[in-house]
């Protein structure tokens, strides 16, 4: 079905279009850039278990709780509670998702800024010859505090999005995501393979692949679960909204099994990208390095550089990872979107405009604060953002999604609105368990771990 002037909502075209989109909206920056960053700073391998275990757990449970809520109202966040609680409270648990989408993006779409101008940067031909960890590093810090290009990248990136979203479902987020989410996953695969064929790889490979649990603490556990929310879009309404265009026919079981799945093998070639070109990189000392936010962007350049047809990869790599920051801030706009066309009644187009300016102007303070200006810097806005929205308030959405399904709207009707497309769901005892106890079991001690730390 598509879009029409009395049907502005609009629907995926097919199951495997879904499963792209969403794909696309999970697999971004969150893989790309957040992934390794994490690792880095808490503990290498220890992280990447616990990252995996929690998707697999509490990730696809809470992915298949919002693709359900989100199937059976056909609404945005707020219309979700609404609809089930209709002149209850909970609406307001919508508008906490709203906002916390429109934060994310704004810093987020810093990190796509940055993205964008790698791609110019590659064209312009600066990762030609030998680029050392140094030179790579310079190239980083010089762009990230230029304030004008930066506020200019972050511009780029906000109109392409709104644009975007202003066409819809179908015309806009289906038709790339389709054509582009394929091609990155190719070129991830061979860059991968480039990366453990280099020379004095083994160490970055045994950091990232060879648990030391003496790492192991409440933070990697914090991070990790957080980590799961934030590379597949949830505790926010994202796969809420996603789900809202799924047809009533289409297996929601398999489609969160491939999200999850696609997203964490990106993930972890990314991974397998980073850390052995990092540490086959002279001077690189695998216990002292310093991770900064700018981790991938100064190790990509290293191996792009080491490439025969580098230059041509890296115009390639920066363009693809851009379209899968793309596809990310898209998702992330739609769900504001879709709350003021659904509930407000108001056109796409302006929707769209609305959200996208405000979010641009919020996007400020945080491209800024990577060294453009030094109060902001101080203050380590970007950072604390990702903090606050990218790990709290996500798990915080995730437990309402658990609390709200099990105990308002029930887990019966969860599982009868999955049954209509997917009649055998193998693992229903299983993701039943873990809806009712062990994700909000595991959110509430996470999240009672960091205030405690944060207070104490
Ligand atoms: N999942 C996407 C990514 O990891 O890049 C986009 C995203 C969604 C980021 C939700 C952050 C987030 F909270």
């Amino acid at each position: 079905m598509g879009e029409s002037i009395t049907d502005p909502r609009g629907t995926w075209g097919s199951k495997l279009a879904f499963i792209f989109a969403a794909s696309g909206s999970a697999i971004g920056l969150g893989s790309m850039w957040r992934f390794p960053l994490m690792v880095g700073k808490n503990g290498g391998a220890v992280f990447v278990f616990t990252y995996i275990i929690s998707v697999f757990f509490i990730g696809f449970t809470i992915m298949l709780a919002e693709l359900t809520l989100g199937r059976r109202t056909q609404k945005n966040p707020v219309g979700v509670f609404q609809t089930i609680k209709p002149g209850s409270s909970w609406k307001y648990a919508g508008y906490v998702a709203l906002v916390t989408c429109v934060c994310i993006l704004s810093y987020y779409g810093v990190i796509a800024g940055w993205a964008f101008g790698y791609f110019y940067k590659t064209i312009g031909g600066m990762f030609r010859g030998n680029i050392t960890w140094d030179i790579s590093d310079t190239i980083f810090k010089n762009f990230a505090s230029n304030p004008l290009e930066i506020v200019f990248c972050i511009f780029i990136i906000m109109a392409i999005t709104t644009f975007v979203i202003s066409k819809g479902v179908q015309g806009g987020i289906e038709r790339w995501s389709k054509i582009l989410m394929p091609v990155l996953f190719a070129l991830i695969l061979f860059l991968a393979i480039r990366a453990i064929t280099l020379g004095g790889a083994q160490t970055g490979i045994s950091y990232y692949l060879l648990p030391d649990l003496s790492k192991m603490d409440p933070n990697v556990f914090f991070f990790g679960v957080g980590q799961a929310f934030y590379s597949l879009s949830l505790g926010m309404g994202i796969m809420m909204t996603y789900g809202s265009y799924i047809g009533k026919r289409d297996n929601l079981v398999t489609s969160a099994g491939w999200v999850c799945f696609s997203t964490t093998l990106v993930a972890f070639l990314t991974g397998i990208i980073i850390f052995p070109a990092l540490f086959a990189t002279p001077g690189i000392n695998p216990g002292e390095f310093e991770v900064s936010t700018g981790l991938m962007f100064q190790v990509f350049p290293i191996v792009i550089s080491k490439i025969p047809g580098g230059y041509l990869f890296g115009i390639l790599f920066f363009f693809l990872l851009l379209v899968a920051a793309l596809t990310s801030t898209i998702s992330l706009l739609e769900v504001p979107v879709a709350y003021f066309i659904d509930e407000k009644r108001w056109p796409r187009k302006k929707a769209a405009l609305l959200v996208g300016i405000v979010t641009f102007a919020l996007a400020i303070p945080s491209g800024l604060s990577v060294g453009g200006v030094k109060f902001l810097t101080n203050w380590k806005f970007l950072i604390s953002m990702d903090l606050v929205f990218g790990n709290i308030m996500l798990a915080v959405g995730g437990l309402i999604v658990c609390v709200f399904l099990v105990y308002l709207w029930r887990t019966q009707n969860a599982l009868q609105e999955i049954s209509l497309g997917s009649r055998g769901f193998k693992l229903k005892s299983l993701w039943v368990f873990n809806i009712k106890f062990l994700a909000p079991v595991v959110i509430i001690i996470i999240l009672f771990f960091k205030i405690f730390n944060a207070i104490s």
